[in-house]
């Protein structure tokens, strides 16, 4: 049954719309949609209702009807009666505060599991050190000064005020050899992926998925540790990734073949923590010119480092071959979403075409803030304040584990977000979930190989893969504490 009621103004002061729907009778109906009424605050504190009649009319219920959902409200408190004086909307009747009405449409969706007491898995930068008041600043002078025209449909190829930026910051921070014309803004690296290689787009009208087609083919190379989601990512879109094995110059870029494209992390290598070694650097250059392949370079991290020169981008060394891709995931916040394809000439108008016709993806205000970001030294500080926290935590994490655990080896700790800690063979699975039970969340190395790569070319080494960015600053004690607690025993402990 659905029966509503639209009063007019003059008889309770303010336009209803009454819906009788719902289980039960007409009584229960009107009931729920007069107490749902005032609870919202359509009908306010003080307002005096129609007489039973006239509402028993309109809404084509007897008058008993009326009266009985009157007086159920009365006996709630919603409603109040005096002789004389009619039925009215009780003053105390408040009408949900925003929050409260938050809170209950949340209480209709599942409740979030609670967090981990320490989070130190890999991944974000501390969330609590956001360059709010900066970033603010910028935002402000960029929608002060931004032209009419930016407010527009936005370019696929993103801003110029923030490909010239990068093409300065990148040059001078990252040895990257470019001009704007051969940037184009995205929202981070997952997103360059799919723009590169296609991305499954659901289901089509015959029920079959349904893949976009990107601007590379595979068979894609790829290190034999690696992030997963981006394998994932490039399985949907139907992409073959090949694993290169790994040692202690990166990547063994001398085993690639016939592949078409390889996706290198030379800077840091993800997640085991090495630079890919100079003659590697050159090596795959030279295969990537021989065979007319590409060079994908994530450069995820390649300011957070600490102990050894800058490791410039091998983009430098031939930007004909090389396609750089960086974001501000991990410098500023993943939550931004703004990233950049520094490509060679002969992708950038298939980029751009993959991109369509209007930019979809980036805000161009968050462009146009980010530029200004960079070019007042914003972004400059930022990251220097951010490297000598990082690298303070990253002290505190290897001091604690000499006095500790000294047993156990830390690698990959001169740049980056994250370490890698050896763990003795056959231990890495019940550390983690030692780990687990203490409330910390981290991952073991095992998630990050790829499916494919074997035993004889890369052997399993036990680890744990430690973020040390994400705790605020004032629980990385006690997150480092509960960490050596969980570690396996050297031997003479055990003894
Ligand atoms: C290996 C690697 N590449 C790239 C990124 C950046 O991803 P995105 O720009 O999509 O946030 C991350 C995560 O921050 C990462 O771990």
């Amino acid at each position: 049954m659905v029966k509503s009621w639209v009063n007019s103004a003059e008889r309770i002061g303010a336009d209803l719309h009454l819906e009788l729907s719902g289980p039960g009778g007409r009584r229960a109906a009107l009931t729920r949609a007069l107490r749902e009424a005032v609870r919202s605050g359509r009908l306010a504190p003080g307002t005096r209702l129609p007489p039973y009649r006239s509402l028993a009319a309109d809404l084509g219920v007897a008058r008993n009807t009326v009266a009985d959902a009157y007086a159920e409200l009365v006996a709630e408190g919603w409603l109040t009666a005096r002789q004389g004086a009619g039925t009215r909307v009780a003053e105390r009747a408040e009408p949900l505060r925003p929050a409260e009405r938050v809170a209950r449409r949340t209480r209709r969706t599942p409740p979030r599991a609670r967090g981990p007491r320490h989070d130190l898995r890999q991944g974000t930068p501390d969330a609590s050190a956001f360059p709010r008041a900066a970033w603010l600043a910028s935002y402000r002078r960029a929608l002060q000064q931004a032209p009419n025209e930016a407010f527009g449909p936005g370019d696929p190829a993103g801003r110029v005020e923030l490909r010239e930026a990068l093409t300065e910051y990148l040059a001078r921070a990252r040895g990257v050899r470019t001009e704007p014309g051969r940037i184009v803004i995205c929202s981070g690296f997952a997103h360059a992926l799919r723009l590169l290689f296609g991305q499954d787009t659901g289901k089509g009208g015959s029920g079959s998925r349904s893949v976009s087609r990107g601007v590379l083919r595979g068979p894609l190379a790829v290190e034999g540790y690696g992030l997963g989601f981006h394998r994932e990512l490039l399985a949907a879109a139907g992409v073959r990734t090949v694993p290169l094995p790994l040692d202690e110059d990166g990547a063994r870029v001398d085993r690639l073949v016939r592949e078409r494209a390889v996706l290198l992390t030379p800077a840091h290598q993800f997640p085991t923590g090495g630079p890919l070694g100079p003659e590697r650097r050159a090596a795959v250059i030279d295969w990537a010119r021989a065979r007319g392949s590409v060079i994908l370079e994530d450069d995820y991290d390649g300011e957070f480092r600490y102990d050894r020169k800058p490791v410039g981008a091998v983009q430098g060394l031939d930007p004909e071959r090389v396609i750089f891709i960086g974001s501000v995931s991990k410098s500023l916040s993943p939550a931004v979403r703004l990233g950049w394809m520094v490509l060679p000439e002969r992708y950038v108008d298939d980029v751009l075409v993959a991109k369509g016709e209007r930019e979809a993806w980036a805000s161009v205000l968050d462009q146009l803030s980010l530029a200004d970001f960079i070019v007042s030294g914003a972004y400059d500080r930022h990251v220097r304040r951010m490297r000598q926290r990082y690298r303070s935590r990253r002290d505190r994490l290897v001091a604690a584990l000499a006095e500790h655990a000294p047993h156990i080896e830390v690698t990959g700790v001169a740049a980056g977000l994250h370490a890698v800690l050896r763990l003795p063979a056959g231990t890495e699975r019940s550390t983690v979930k030692a780990a687990t039970w203490q409330g910390i969340a981290l991952d073991g190395l095992a998630g990050f190989r790829h499916p494919e790569a074997t035993e004889t070319d890369m052997p399993v080494r036990d680890g744990l893969v430690v973020g040390f960015a994400t705790p605020p600053e004032h629980a990385f004690g006690a997150a480092l504490e509960t960490l050596c607690g969980v570690l396996p025993p050297g031997a003479e402990q055990v003894l």
